[in-house]
C-alpha cells in the first residue's frame, strides 16, 4: 500500500505534466527531473508562499540570490571538503555499492550477500572546471547547499542593507549532492531546490531564536493545508548532530515508506562565520552601534527543499472518491497553491458561447493561472481539473445569454452556484490576491 502511493503519485505527475524523468528520450537520467507546465505552476506556488511569510511579511529578513559555482575556498572553510562524504561498501556478490549505514542486518539490500569491500569515502560534491584554459581552470563544486553564498555575502548584505542584529538572509536555489541512494523520487534527488534562511542573532540570545524559527517554520507547513496528523517535529540526538550544529530539529512528514525530513532548523552557532574569518582572512564581526560592542554573531538556519515540500503537497493532496457510481482522483490543494485556480468551458462548441467564456478567460488570467478548455463532455472536463486540483469550474451555458451569469463548481462539495459575469473578477480576486 505505502508503495502504492508513492507510484500513484508518480504515475499521475508524468501523466498530467507536474514532473517527468530528465531526459527521457534518452532513457533517462538517474535522480533528475524535469517539471512540467503544471509542475513548476505548483513550485512556483511554494516558493512564493515561502517567500512571502519569510521575507516579504518580515522586517527583519532580507532575501538575496547568490552564485551556484563559488570560490573553492568556501567548501574548505565550511567543512563540506573535509567531512561532506558517505560511507560506501562495495556487495562482493552483486557488485552494487550502498551506504554503511543503509545495509540492515549485514545483508546487501540486493542480491543478501553478505561480503563486502572495506567501507570507502565518497566525496558528496560534484567537482566541475572553471575556465578556459586547461592549464588555469579552477577545479570548483555545484554547492550543495545555498547557505555558504549567504555567510560569504554576510558582510556586504549587512552593510548595504544596513541591518541591525538580530535579522535574516533568505534564498532559494538549486543545490547539487552525488547521492548514492536516490529512490522514493524527488525525495532524494540529485540536483534538488532549497530554501534557506540564515538568521544572525547576539550569542546569548540563540536558544530564543531557535525556539522562535522551529515554531514558525511548523506553522508555515500548516499553512500549506497539509495534514497536521502527518507532521511532527523531532529534536535531533547528539550524534546525528552535523558538524556545525549546537541543536537541530527537523520538521518531518509522514511519507508512504515512513517519517521524513521536510526541513532542518538548527543553531549553528558562529561555527559559519568565525570559519570563514580564519580562511578568508576578512573581518566579519559585527559591530553593535547602541552597545558599543563587537562580536561574531549565531546564526539559527531554516533549511527547508521546495522538492520535498512539493512531494507533500501532493500525497497530502491525493484522494480517490466515488461519486455517483463514477470514481474521481482529487488533488485537494490549498486553493492558494493549487497550479491552476479557475478553468472555463463553454457548456458546447458554440460561437456565442465561446466567445463570453474566451472574454472571461481573457480577463481572470491577468491575475491569476487560469485554463481554457472547449473540448470533450462537460463531465470528463470536470474530472480533468479535478486531478490536477483546480479549484473551480467556470461554465458559460445556454443562460449565460440571458442572466449574463455562469454556474461556478467547488471541486471539493462539487456544489454548483450562479455568479453574474461582472462579479467574478472581484469573487476572485478577493481570494487569490
Ligand atoms: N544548509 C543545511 C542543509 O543543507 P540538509 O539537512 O542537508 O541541511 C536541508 O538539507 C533540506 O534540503 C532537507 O531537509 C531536504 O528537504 C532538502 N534536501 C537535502 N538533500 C536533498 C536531496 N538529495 N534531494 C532533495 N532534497 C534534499
Amino acid at each position: 500500500m505505502a508503495k502504492d502511493m508513492m507510484k500513484e503519485i508518480a504515475s499521475l505527475c508524468g501523466r498530467r505534466g507536474f514532473i517527468y524523468q530528465s531526459s527521457e528520450i534518452y532513457g533517462g537520467l538517474a535522480s533528475c527531473w524535469d517539471y512540467g507546465p503544471l509542475g513548476v505552476e505548483l513550485k512556483n506556488n511554494i516558493k512564493d508562499a515561502w517567500w512571502r511569510a519569510v521575507v516579504r511579511l518580515r522586517d527583519d529578513v532580507v532575501g538575496v540570490d547568490t552564485s551556484i559555482l563559488m570560490h573553492p575556498d568556501v567548501w574548505v572553510a565550511s567543512g563540506h571538503v573535509g567531512a561532506f562524504h558517505d560511507m560506501l561498501v562495495d556487495c562482493l556478490g552483486c557488485k552494487g555499492r550502498f551506504r554503511v549505514d543503509h545495509i540492515e542486518g549485514g545483508k546487501c539490500p540486493t542480491c543478501g550477500g553478505k561480503e563486502f569491500t572495506e567501507p570507502q569515502k565518497f566525496q558528496l560534491m560534484f567537482k566541475t572546471r572553471a575556465g578556459a584554459s586547461e592549464a588555469t581552470a579552477l577545479d570548483v563544486y555545484l554547492r550543495p547547499e545555498t547557505a555558504q553564498g549567504i555567510f560569504a555575502d554576510f558582510k556586504l548584505i549587512q552593510k548595504t542593507s544596513r541591518l541591525k542584529v538580530p535579522f535574516g538572509i533568505a534564498q532559494i536555489g538549486k543545490s547539487f549532492r552525488n547521492e548514492v541512494t536516490t529512490k522514493s523520487f524527488i525525495f532524494r534527488s540529485r540536483e534538488f531546490e532549497q530554501m534557506e534562511m540564515e538568521f544572525f542573532v547576539k550569542p546569548g540570545t540563540d536558544q530564543q531564536w531557535f525556539e522562535h524559527w522551529v515554531d514558525a517554520r511548523f506553522m508555515w507547513y500548516k499553512s500549506l493545508g497539509i495534514n497536521p496528523d502527518k507532521l511532527r517535529l523531532r529534536p535531533h540526538a547528539k550524534e546525528e548532530l552535523a558538524h556545525y550544529a549546537l541543536c537541530c530539529t527537523d520538521v518531518e512528514y509522514e511519507f508512504p515508506f515512513g517519517w521524513g525530513e521536510l526541513e532542518g532548523i538548527a543553531n549553528r552557532s558562529d561555527f559559519d562565520l568565525k570559519s570563514h574569518i580564519e580562511h578568508s582572512r576578512k573581518d566579519l564581526s559585527y559591530f553593535d552601534d547602541d552597545t558599543k560592542e563587537k562580536f561574531i554573531p549565531y546564526v539559527i538556519e531554516t533549511s527547508g527543499g521546495i522538492d520535498r515540500t512539493f512531494l507533500v503537497v501532493l500525497l497530502d493532496a491525493y484522494r480517490e472518491e466515488v461519486v455517483e457510481g463514477e470514481q474521481r482522483v482529487v488533488l485537494g490543494f490549498d486553493k492558494n497553491i493549487a497550479p491552476v485556480k479557475v478553468a472555463v468551458f463553454p457548456l458546447q462548441r458554440d460561437e456565442k458561447l465561446i466567445g463570453i467564456a474566451q472574454n472571461i478567460y481573457n480577463e481572470l488570467r491577468g491575475f491569476m493561472n487560469c485554463f481554457y478548455d472547449q473540448s470533450g463532455n462537460i463531465g470528463r472536463r470536470y474530472r480533468r481539473q479535478d486531478e490536477i486540483g483546480t479549484p473551480y469550474c467556470l461554465t458559460v451555458d445556454f443562460d449565460t445569454l440571458e442572466d449574463k451569469a455562469v454556474t461556478v463548481r467547488d471541486r471539493d462539495t462539487m456544489g454548483q452556484v450562479r455568479v453574474k459575469i461582472a462579479d467574478l473578477k472581484s469573487r476572485f480576486l478577493e481570494e487569490f490576491a
